[in-house]
């Protein structure tokens, strides 16, 4: 069942409810901000002072990085992560598989004003599949004349019991850019998170497995070979607007990206489709 509702300050979402799960999708940024299997703790973290309103990114959830990841590299005045995650996406329809899976598919335009600030003509092609497992798929598709460059990322807030007990496995021997430090490094063994950390690995194999001591979240990709991890700790989160002080215990971001060396060219005509599959 899928129903199209309104916050009380006019910000549109749907709703999804099958036998599987039920998931919310903000038609700004086609932004996912709950997904939930029946019987089962949310799976992703949404903060809960985060911003539900015109303009303004949601914290939590999967928000979609594009057409470029973190900062743009020439103009800083541009917006961080791109304008994907902040415009208002078109719901193209919802099928319904079986009573267990749904797929949702919302689409993005460029547009007088995209090209304004990023000079190409495109279309995003978002497909979210609500089921026991839960897929993101993001295609781009260059309907410009000249190639493009793109830096992308599936920016996955996952919901975590403790982060003093988290463990990712499978980033083991991953060269990785450290942005706090802005140094190049290796990792060795597997990710504990015990300080504020924003790293971006790449030759990312698959998949990469997230626990806590209640539960185990398996993390595959297709089309990347990069993946970002990031926990703002305590000083950060204090001094954002949108997560409450210890928002950072129960939250980690791992996120299925074309980043850095993964960046993607497009030739005009073609396609590329980054994907994460979440169980
Ligand atoms: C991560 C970046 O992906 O997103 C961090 O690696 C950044 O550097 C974080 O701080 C959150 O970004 P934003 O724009 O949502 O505050």
């Amino acid at each position: 069942m899928i129903e199209q509702k309104t916050f009380n300050n006019g910000f549109e979402y749907l709703e999804i409810t099958n036998t599987s799960a039920r998931a919310k999708i903000a038609l700004q940024g086609a932004h996912l901000f709950h997904y939930q299997r029946v019987d089962r703790q949310p799976l992703l973290w949404l903060s809960e002072t985060s911003f539900l309103e015109a303009g303004k990114a949601i914290r939590g959830g999967v928000p979609i990085c594009w057409p470029w990841f973190g900062k743009h590299t020439t103009d800083r005045s541009l917006p961080q992560h791109g304008f994907a995650r902040n415009s208002v996406w078109k719901l193209l329809g919802v099928t319904e598989t079986n009573a267990d899976s749904s797929e949702v598919k919302l689409q993005l335009k460029s547009s007088v004003e995209s090209i304004k600030i990023w000079p190409y003509r495109f279309e995003l092609l978002l497909r979210i599949t609500i089921a026991q497992t839960l897929t993101v798929a993001l295609t781009t598709t260059n309907c410009d004349q000249h190639p493009f460059e793109i830096s992308s990322a599936l920016h996955s807030y996952f919901s975590v019991a403790d982060i003093k007990d988290v463990v990712v496995e499978g980033l083991d021997n991953a060269p990785y850019f450290d942005a706090l430090t802005q140094e190049n490094k290796t990792q060795k063994g597997n990710v504990y998170i015990s300080e504020e950390v924003d790293r971006v690995y790449q030759k990312v194999n698959n998949p990469l497995t997230l626990h806590d001591r209640k539960r185990t979240v398996q993390i595959s990709a297709e089309g990347s070979a990069s993946t970002v991890v990031w926990n703002p700790w305590q000083e950060k989160c204090a001094r954002m607007n949108d997560m409450q002080e210890d928002g950072y215990k129960t939250m980690l971001c791992v996120e299925t990206a074309n980043a850095m060396d993964d960046e993607r060219t497009i030739p005009p005509g073609e396609k590329h489709t980054l994907t994460t599959i979440i169980s």
